[in-house]
């Protein structure tokens, strides 16, 4: 299915197509089928990428922004063309259901085409000096090759988020895609290719093993830059190896997300807003609802209509267009979930619906109440389609429980009370605050998102993403 789909295989490395000596297999998280045998990238074509990526840059810098923006723009309109073919290949690779993998293919796309138009907007500033015989200026220039490792949960989108931001800056950008879904992101490549993007600018190596890749590129000193979304750890092992060369640094961390229905709540609302906030892409997004703390008034009416949405999502074949919940990415995905509601089970918790593994790599979509303190569930990621309900009764409570966590990325609330949504909007402690808005990033090229303590550093998105990619320099003219 996927040789009908013309995706290539090899790494994309300096304006070709590169036979590594080794591959490594793709599977299917729903069939467990090969789809695909990928170039397996090391050290030696890390330090090749590194070489291109710094005389690509001397050239593409040059370029003006509309001259990039244009190239932009075309790598834009051959996304929205492939629509369908990259929407298959997400389903295929990653499991995620073919209406929801379309749907990212538009978002990836957005990102491309706000960049388009921004980058011939990156200029400076004049300065209003203190000494009258002086002319001073801030201009602001690409901080250089950038190194870009991107998740399996998004894999077109979190690609262009990335590198179309620091392609319109004037980056030349390395991509290194997650080992669970490197076929889209080869697919981005050729794509690339296509509209013109001059060799070396952009190029991509999987590999099984992201360590060797890692270590050329991040003790690489010409290498400025990396920006990262993946987990904590991850990040913060980045972080710590970004000092010894300086390198800037963006980090898209883990989240624990809570969803607060307060007392005044539409219950149908509600559960409309919980199915988009905690099943799609079957509870695998970084900003995912993860606990739900619902007012004691509301608990059982919420926790009976939730409990049967939920037991009405179909689950299937991700490339079913009925499909509302895939299978989970991988084995280790799965065994995190069946831990967290066992944990839960066994400490006292009672499943609304779902709570059990359905074979491969499917978890049943699952609602469990009685949840308290203590448990794994409230406190860590649990990366699938599982929605814990909690009862609180006070808001200032509340708000102290959702910011008990290190975690910063995304919070949720529902509310009909103006005062009270700006009084706990400001009061979380999170990068993203959903008011009655379940998706707050949707087909948000123009918004920022990033996280607060240990779910990040940075923003994507808007122009705050664009700036991620800039130096600014101070050019200063005395007049003689
Ligand atoms: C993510 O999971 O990091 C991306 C979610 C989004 O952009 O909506």
């Amino acid at each position: 299915m996927v040789k009908d789909l013309a995706v290539p295989t090899q790494a994309y490395l300096g304006g070709q197509w590169y036979a590594a000596p080794r591959t490594f297999p793709v599977r299917s998280p729903y069939s467990g089928e090969v789809l695909a045998e990928v170039a397996d990238c090391g050290e030696a074509e890390a330090r090749l990428a590194a070489d291109t990526a710094v005389e690509a840059f001397r050239t593409w810098r040059k370029l003006t922004g509309f001259e990039r923006g244009r190239i932009l723009r075309r790598w834009n309109d051959l996304l929205i063309a492939h629509q369908e073919p990259l929407g298959r290949l997400t389903a295929l690779e990653m499991g995620k259901p073919i209406t929801e993998a379309k749907g990212e293919v538009l978002y990836a796309a957005s990102f491309v085409e706000w960049c388009a138009e921004e980058a011939p907007r990156i200029g400076g500033e004049l300065i209003h000096p203190r000494f009258s015989h002086k002319r001073q200026m801030a201009v602001y220039e690409p901080v250089g090759p950038v190194y870009a490792v991107t998740p399996w949960n998004f894999p077109t989108s979190m690609i262009t988020r990335k590198a179309a931001p620091a392609l319109a800056a004037g980056c030349t950008v390395i991509v290194k895609p997650a080992e669970q879904a490197p076929l889209c992101a080869l697919y981005l490549a050729k794509l690339w290719e296509e509209a013109g993007g001059p060799p070396g600018t952009l190029q991509v190596l999987p590999a099984a093993d992201p360590v060797p890749v890692s270590r050329v590129l991040m003790e690489d000193p010409r290498i400025r830059k990396i920006t990262f979304t993946g987990s904590t750890p991850v990040g913060k092992l980045l972080y710590r190896q970004a000092a010894d060369t300086l390198k800037r640094i963006s980090l898209e961390l883990g989240g624990n997300a809570p969803f607060i229905l307060f007392e005044d709540a539409d219950i149908e609302k509600a559960v409309q807003f919980t199915l988009l906030s905690k099943y799609r892409n079957t509870g695998q997004t970084c900003i995912t609802t993860n606990r739900i703390y619902v007012h004691r008034r509301l608990e059982a009416d919420y926790a009976q209509a939730l409990a049967e949405a939920v037991s009405r999502l179909k689950v299937g074949d991700p490339l079913d267009p009925s499909t509302q919940i895939g299978p989970l990415v991988e084995e280790q995905g799965l065994q995190k979930v069946v831990a967290h509601v066992e944990d839960a089970l066994a400490k006292g918790a009672q499943v609304a619906t779902g709570g059990r593994p359905l074979g491969g790599l499917f978890y049943a979509p699952t609602v469990l109440t009685g949840i308290k303190p203590g448990m794994r569930i409230l406190e860590e990621e649990t990366f699938g389609p599982v929605a814990p309900l909690m009862p609180f009764e006070d808001e200032e409570e509340v708000i102290a429980w959702a910011n008990n966590t290190e975690y910063g990325l995304a919070a949720y609330i529902w509310t009909r009370d103006l005062g009270r949504a700006f009084r706990v909007a400001e009061a979380l402690e999170y990068g993203i605050v959903g008011v009655n808005d379940p998706v707050p990033s949707a087909m948000g090229a123009n918004l920022p998102f990033g996280g607060y303590k240990s779910s990040g550093l940075g923003r994507e998105g808007g122009r705050w993403g664009v700036e991620e990619f800039l130096e600014t320099k101070l050019i200063s003219i005395a007049l003689p």
